[in-house]
């Protein structure tokens, strides 16, 4: 039996966590011979607390060989004591009458104080994957708050943006989702992400000789991605929550057990490649390997491309400087 991977998930009584929390303890994250011990903290409300509560008894009730321990708590350093993985959901919505910069400055602090624990109490290996919003700067924040973890091991969720591009791609194109590699999303999880698919191939064939349609690209499939998670609030009246979650097991899934080759989506700290600014966390093509990311570089990139990049890394300068005198 292997040693149980300690995962510690926030916001883990919400409507993401009730989507995660179970595929996780059934192997589908980390294998079907990982044991895994879940560390699920919540905020101290009564509410939210009784509502964690409720979860943890259903996990009990689901019997599963996989699950080797439970905790459940309102303490951050509880709940990231020895993580391995840390999923940081949980994050303060929009509330009415709210502008994005208010959104920005709650949520700086919830990630500050959620960094600095880690930093005090997580695995020096853990890998955290942000993916309460805005997911590309409260990762930003998260890792300049703890100073003595590896910077790479903080990442953003770009990978429902991906998953999103890959199904409107394969629909478009008349083939199967399996079949379309070479895939990446740039930028923000936010609608001005660049979802780019020229250099993406079909069983080797590269998809532009079956979708050679600018306008298409330029007016439908670019805005139709990045306003995804606006149409589904929509339709459902609650944000995205199970393509979220399976967003998430599908990042941490490839991190830790290897893409073979294949290119994902990962928000990541930014090298200076492609002028992006060190640090930035953008959303970037990477390989995985043995519990490692490597940036897929040195791809062309043309005006319109460009024009794009320059569009989404505006937007997260802009948020990183909103934020800049809280770190
Ligand atoms: P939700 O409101 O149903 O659940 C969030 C939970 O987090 C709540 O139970 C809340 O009590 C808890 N919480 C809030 N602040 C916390 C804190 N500081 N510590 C611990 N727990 C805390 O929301 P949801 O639908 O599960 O979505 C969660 C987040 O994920 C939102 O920010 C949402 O916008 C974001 N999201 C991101 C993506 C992505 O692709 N990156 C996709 C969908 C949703
Ligand atoms: C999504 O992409 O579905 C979410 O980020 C939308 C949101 O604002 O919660």
């Amino acid at each position: 039996m292997k040693t149980p991977v300690r995962v510690a998930v926030t916001g883990a009584a919400g409507q993401i966590g009730y989507s995660l929390l179970f595929r996780i303890a059934s192997g589908e994250m980390l294998g079907k011979d990982q044991p895994v011990i879940l560390q699920m903290l919540e905020l101290p409300m009564e509410k939210a607390q009784a509502a964690l509560k409720g979860v943890m008894m259903e996990l009990e009730d689901c019997a599963f060989p996989l699950l080797a321990g439970m905790v459940g708590t309102d303490d951050a350093e509880v709940a990231f004591k020895d993580a391995d993985i840390a999923l940081l959901v949980g994050a303060r919505p929009r509330g009415p009458g709210m502008e994005r910069k208010d959104l920005l400055l709650e949520n700086a602090k919830i990630f500050t104080a959620q960094g600095a624990a880690l930093n005090k109490v997580a695995s020096r290996n853990v890998k955290v994957l942000v993916v309460g919003n805005p997911a590309n700067t409260n990762a930003y924040i998260a890792m300049k708050s703890a100073p003595d973890l590896p910077a790479k091991n903080f990442t953003a969720m770009l990978r429902l943006d991906h998953n999103r591009a890959l199904s409107q791609l394969a629909n478009k194109a008349g083939v199967a989702v399996g079949e379309i590699e070479k895939l990446v999303v740039w930028g923000n999880h936010s609608p001005t992400m660049y979802p780019d698919y020229r250099f993406a191939t079909v069983n080797g064939q590269s998809l532009k000789d079956k979708i050679n349609d600018a306008d298409w690209n330029a007016n439908e499939f670019i805005p139709k991605v990045g306003k995804r998670g606006a149409a589904i609030i929509e339709a459902r009246g609650l944000s995205s929550a199970a393509s979220a979650a399976n967003a998430a097991i599908d990042h941490i899934r490839d991190w830790v057990l290897g893409s073979n080759g294949k290119w994902v989506t990962m928000g990541i700290p930014s090298d200076g490649s492609y002028g992006i600014p060190k640090d930035v966390m953008f959303g970037f093509a990477v390989t995985t390997k043995d519990g490692e990311y490597t940036m897929v570089k040195d791809l062309p990139v043309d005006d319109f491309s460009q024009k794009a990049i320059d569009k989404t890394l505006a937007e997260l300068e802009e948020e990183r400087a909103g934020v800049s005198h809280l770190l």
